[in-house]
């Protein structure tokens, strides 16, 4: 008999307001991407289906706001979380630097019991942008990347949807070996 339980695969996104936080979700699942920028208020989640080693699961993103941190959202919110995607953007030096809080105040507010083997995946987008106006260079993100613990590392273009299904195959995947 072949189990009919459905797997739900629950991914956090964090990072600072602007980043591209809401853009990324919506080249994901909507294959879209709008110039303007609204930003978020509350929480809100989409959901895809996706096929991992022939097996059907819905991944589940949660949008938050970059701009309420932590305040507004319960600890409901965070429970059974299977993944934590933090993004910042290579063109704000203030995004990068501001990603070790994200990480440590998602680990205090979602009591994650194993800091050590939650999986954790780092994005830097907006790559689209001219040369002269990216602050964060690929060494720099690989420094950020050991601090915090090896973590995998994408560079991103929700605009250009660039390494996009990339990203979230493997934030899927980690997301799947937690559950
Ligand atoms: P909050 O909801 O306030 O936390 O922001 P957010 O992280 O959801 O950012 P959002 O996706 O709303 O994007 C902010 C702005 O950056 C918008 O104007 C987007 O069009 C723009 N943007 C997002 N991704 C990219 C990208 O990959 N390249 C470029 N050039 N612009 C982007
Ligand atoms: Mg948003």
């Amino acid at each position: 008999m072949s189990s009919k339980k459905k797997t739900i695969l629950k991914v956090i996104i964090l990072g600072d307001s602007g980043v591209g936080k809401t853009s990324l979700m919506q080249q994901f699942v909507n294959r879209k991407f709008s110039q303007q920028y609204k930003a978020t208020i509350g929480a809100d989640f989409l959901t895809k289906e996706l096929v991992i080693d022939n097996k059907n699961v819905t991944i589940q993103l949660w949008d938050t706001a970059g701009q309420e941190r932590f305040q507004s959202l319960g600890v409901a919110f965070y429970r059974g979380a299977d993944c934590c995607v933090l993004v910042y953007d290579v063109t704000n030096n203030k995004s990068y630097d501001n990603v070790v809080s994200w990480k440590d105040e998602f680990l205090v507010q979602a009591n994650i019991k194993n800091p050590e083997t939650f999986p954790f995946i780092l994005i830097g987008n907006k790559i689209d942008v001219e040369e002269n106006k990216r602050q964060i260079n690929n060494k720099k993100a690989q420094q950020l990347c050991a601090q915090l613990g090896n973590i995998p590392y994408f560079e991103t273009s929700a605009k250009e949807a660039v390494n996009i299904d990339q990203a979230f195959d493997v934030v899927a995947r980690n997301a799947l070996q937690q559950e």
